[in-house]
């Protein structure tokens, strides 16, 4: 039930949470235990919740709470049910293992593997397995397995009206099914439960071990069309040198519909990352009624406190040009956020040379007073010439988003092509793979392939990847005539 490693990993828990009265963290577990990164303790943590042993809240930084000598009751995980369109569930018979007190009655209960992404707004997952109760009569609001027509069955949002029943999903991107009464209708059973994608398809590992990479192919220089996250499972680990990529933030715009979940986006993006692989990426946080969303703080402290980046910098990208004099209500907000993120230790790859800024004084000899110590005395006074240029500092200027483009003008929301140039010069080792997730107008992608970098892109947009498509061929000719 239990491997020697992962009892190691429950006892200093438990006897953590004795001594300290509070749960250790996964810092403090994978410094316990030597791991290589928070995500390997991660990955504990996560195996002892699938079988049952404690629970994480993963919003909470100290967030896991042990069953204590709880029995567990096996349930039979029947098949995969579909949250997007129609699928036939399978039988496929397995068990999953869940706390006693977890559910009030385990009479007739089953599992389900879900399949799909339109419950995604009800924070139902592709992967996530859900807890059915068997009934025939749910009650409005109710989330429910329905066969419809005698052979698909589908999880959704019960609502009856008056002469139809509509079965509700979760994401605008989906309409509801109506289904009159010249369609056939079976409920099988309502969601009592759910056990998150992320607890329940761990593998173990061991502690020296990194898990065996199964997946080959690396789709070089090529624009991808689909969820991000799901491309990315396709993906070898250790693979990609850099990312660089500005995800949807909030609801801030709706491109078309899509909808996004940006802490599986860095757990996929920090396995295929190289050791010393950098994410640079570009974001704000929406306002609403005063108040800022914090989705831009939320990231950055759950991809190093859950995922096991190190955050190496946040600089500040100064966009000009935004006038809105008529925001009566707060500032005009002229910045976003670009946190950098490595994966392990150090930067694989750091070369600033093009990111210097020229000096105020450059080419002059200049005598100053010495710096002061920290214990208040001060060093000499010396006199040096001035290098013509200096090192960059964490505020950095840019004039126009859209770089007067008009493919760019095609997208709602794109970044000056001179971002990832350069976060690509300093960070991608010449030939490297540079990899943007959300690839929007293709801005990270022609700057790599203009650095001779190779590049992987992936949108969710059929539109945008063919504006991607389209700009690499006229916004990186090869030949003067193209
Ligand atoms: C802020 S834009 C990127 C703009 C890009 N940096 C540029 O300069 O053109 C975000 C993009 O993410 C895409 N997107 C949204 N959800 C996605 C998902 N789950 N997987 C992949 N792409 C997604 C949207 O279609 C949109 O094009």
């Amino acid at each position: 039930m239990i491997t020697k490693k992962q009892k190691n990993v429950l006892e200093f828990i438990k006897k953590f949470q004795q001594k300290e009265a509070m749960s250790p963290s996964l810092e403090e577990i994978k410094n316990k235990f030597g791991l290589a990164s928070v995500s390997t303790a991660s990955y504990y943590v996560e195996k002892l919740e699938t079988k049952g042993f404690l629970k994480k809240d993963n919003k909470q930084h100290r967030g896991i709470s042990v069953f204590e000598n709880e029995s567990m009751v096996k349930i039979p995980l029947l098949g995969i049910i579909a949250a997007g369109e129609p699928i036939q569930a399978i039988e496929n018979r397995e068990e999953i293992a869940l706390p006693k007190s977890r559910i009030k009655n385990y009479d007739n209960v089953y599992a389900l593997r879900v399949s799909g992404d339109s419950m995604v707004e009800e924070n139902i997952q592709d992967g996530d397995v859900v807890i059915i109760k068997e009934t025939k009569t749910p009650i409005n609001g109710d989330k429910v397995v329905a066969l419809i027509d005698g052979d698909n069955a589908t999880l959704k949002t019960f609502y009856r009206e008056k002469n139809r029943i509509l079965l509700k999903p979760a994401n605008k991107k989906y309409d509801p099914i109506i289904i009159d009464k010249n369609r056939k209708l079976e409920i099988q059973g309502v969601m009592v439960d759910i056990v998150k994608q992320s607890f329940n398809n761990l593998t173990d590992i061991k502690f020296t071990e990194k898990t065996p990479n199964k997946k080959t192919n690396i789709p070089l220089n090529k624009v991808i069309c689909g969820d991000c996250v799901s491309v990315m499972k396709t993906m070898p680990d250790n693979s990609v040198d850099m990312v660089v990529t500005s995800p949807p933030y909030d609801d801030v715009r709706n491109y078309n519909g899509f909808s996004f979940n940006l802490h599986d986006t860095g757990k996929e993006i920090f396995r295929i990352l190289k050791e010393g692989g950098i994410v640079a990426m570009v974001i704000q946080d929406q306002t609403k009624n005063f108040g800022k969303s914090l989705t831009s703080f939320r990231t950055i402290v759950d991809w190093v406190d859950n995922i096991g980046f190190k955050l190496f910098e946040t600089v500040i990208y100064r966009k000009h040009g935004t006038e809105g004099a008529w925001w009566t209500k707060r500032f005009r907000v002229d910045h976003e956020y670009m946190p950098i993120f490595i994966k392990g230790e150090r930067p694989a790859y750091f070369n600033k040379e093009n990111l210097k800024i020229p000096s105020k004084h450059g080419g002059k000899v200049m005598t100053g007073s010495g710096n002061r110590r920290t214990d208040g005395t001060t060093t000499k006074t010396i006199t040096r010439p001035i290098n013509l240029t200096k090192c960059r500092g964490t505020i950095w200027d840019y004039l126009n988003a859209g770089d007067k483009n008009p493919l760019k003008r095609k997208h709602p929301a794109v970044f000056p092509d001179q971002i990832p140039v350069d976060f690509i010069e300093c960070f991608c080792p010449p030939k490297g793979v540079v990899l943007d997730p959300f690839v929007g107008s293709g801005s990270t992608l022609v700057a790599a392939k203009k650095l001779s970098r190779n590049y992987i892109g992936i949108d969710i947009s059929k539109e945008y990847c063919d504006l991607t498509e389209e700009r690499l061929k006229k916004d990186t000719p090869t030949t003067l005539f193209e």
